[in-house]
């Protein structure tokens, strides 16, 4: 089998290629193509996957390349993991935001609308050359925001595309361990969009769980989103919501924290990988050590102004080593090419699971995957408060998509004057302007 990666210079490539080393059965992925526009980030992740690679005796050979048609021939896999405009790209979706007085993360809010406008032309390019060259590839799709461009991606590859996040899975692993149920045997019911679900419930042996954690203070303070959301917010939602809700149900506070911070998230890593990056350019440097410690500091520091916000303390341990990215992608590659049935929680058309959104509108919910792809389970019905929420979200992305689609103007704004985060007309029109004038690939939306 051959893998590709997109952004195959990309910071959490080693995860993945770790989580392959670690499958030896029949049928595994035995290449993986590198894709990179950046030969020096290829070259630094090239230097940590052979670090991986020593004394593994069947590892996947390794090829970086800066041709896409020739990373794209003969591919089982595509792994899509782009960031257009990079850190940098990133930093300034979010001052840009902040300076208006709204939130710039990357896949929240006026952030992630400046992110999906500067990404969905690209990754709607490489879709058309994946659609060409690979017709046969699934195609999974990392890249932020990603409910959002994988539901761009799914216009030209359809069902072949599928998004994931590792949100959802860590989040119902939380839950799943403080009721003392195994994760592997528990049925989250978890629906909405990417990174704006809800966990409504948690079944063991057709017994729900939930209830029982919701009633319980002691263990709502015991992990993570119960810290983050508080124990009578939760009680009073009845659901435990994905971590990114914080930026909608603490907004304000949010806000003001990412403003008075130091540094912006993406200003932090972009530092933060300058350096790594800079780092893999001496040759005596240890690539795999020095990659792990740049990791480790980047998951302890993960939403730290919201766990400040929150008084919710440090990150656990257990929530610190990977394990959710990596192994979704590597769950999901072998239930598509062995047929091992599993059930994961995914970005796939609605088709008809709620009855809110269009059969084609991205969701994230629980699939069956098999050979022949993911199959969306049927879910409740979402509560009305949600209801809101995600039609408006998928209102926004598809004002967006048709911005990209025809570099209108006036659909960039009102992707940003209908998003529930933005709260001005006046404001989303000076937030074009101003990510226009910053970014170089917005230079699209030309027309009124
Ligand atoms: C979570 C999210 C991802 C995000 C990642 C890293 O796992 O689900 O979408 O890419 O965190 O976030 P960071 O702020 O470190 O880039
Ligand atoms: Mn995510």
């Amino acid at each position: 089998m051959k893998l590709t990666i997109l952004g195959g210079g990309g910071f959490r490539v080693p995860l993945v290629y770790g989580a392959l080393l670690g499958d030896h059965a029949e049928g595994r992925v035995s290449r993986v193509a590198l894709y990179d526009t950046d030969a020096d980030r290829l070259a630094a992740v090239a230097r940590v996957l052979a670090e991986q690679a020593r004394g593994v005796h069947d590892a996947p050979a390794v090829v970086p390349t800066g041709d896409l048609d020739e990373a794209l021939r003969g591919a089982d896999f595509v792994f899509s993991a782009i960031r257009v405009g990079g850190l940098a790209g990133r930093a300034a979706d979010e001052r840009v935001a902040l300076d208006e007085g709204v939130l710039g993360q990357e896949t929240v809010g006026a952030g992630g609308i400046a992110f999906g406008l500067r990404t969905v032309p690209v990754a709607v390019g490489l879709a058309r050359r994946i659609a060409r060259l690979a017709p046969q590839a699934w195609v999974i799709n990392f890249t932020n925001p990603a409910g959002l461009v994988t539901e761009a991606m799914s216009r030209h590859l359809g069902d072949r595309v599928i998004g994931i996040c590792d949100s959802p899975v860590g989040l119902g692993r939380r839950i799943a361990r403080v009721l003392g149920a195994d994760p592997g045997r528990a049925w989250i019911d978890y629906v909405g969009l990417n990174h704006l679900g809800w966990v409504r419930g948690l079944r063991v042996d057709g017994r729900d769980e939930l209830p029982r954690l919701l009633a319980d203070p002691a263990l709502l303070g015991s992990f993570e989103e119960g810290r983050l959301f508080g124990a009578d917010w939760l009680r009073s939602l009845g659901a435990i919501p994905n971590e990114y809700l914080h930026y909608y149900y603490f907004n304000r506070e949010a806000v003001r924290a990412y403003q008075e911070a130091g540094q912006t998230r993406g200003a932090f890593l972009r530092d933060q990988q300058e350096g790594f990056y800079a780092r893999m350019k001496d040759p005596a440097a240890p690539a795999l050590l020095t990659w792990d410690r740049t990791r480790a500091e980047r998951e302890a520091t993960y939403m730290a102004e919201n766990r400040d916000v929150a008084g919710a303390g440090e990150r656990e341990e257990s929530d610190l080593e990977s394990g959710g990215y990596e192994q979704v992608a590597l769950a999901l590659m072998r239930a598509l090419a062995r047929d091992e049935r599993a059930s994961l929680i995914l970005d796939v058309r609605n088709r008809g699971t709620l009855p809110v959104l269009d059969g084609d509108a991205v969701i994230e919910v629980p699939c069956l995957v098999d050979a022949n792809g993911a199959h969306p389970v049927a879910v409740d019905p979402l509560p009305y408060h949600a209801v809101g929420l995600v039609t408006a979200v998928k209102a926004v992305e598809r004002a967006v998509l048709e911005a990209a689609d025809t570099g209108s103007r006036s659909a960039a704004v009102r992707a940003f004057a209908l998003h529930p985060l933005v709260d001005s007309v006046s404001v989303a029109r000076r937030l074009v302007d101003g990510y226009t004038r910053v970014h170089p690939g917005l230079a699209y939306l030309d027309r009124p």
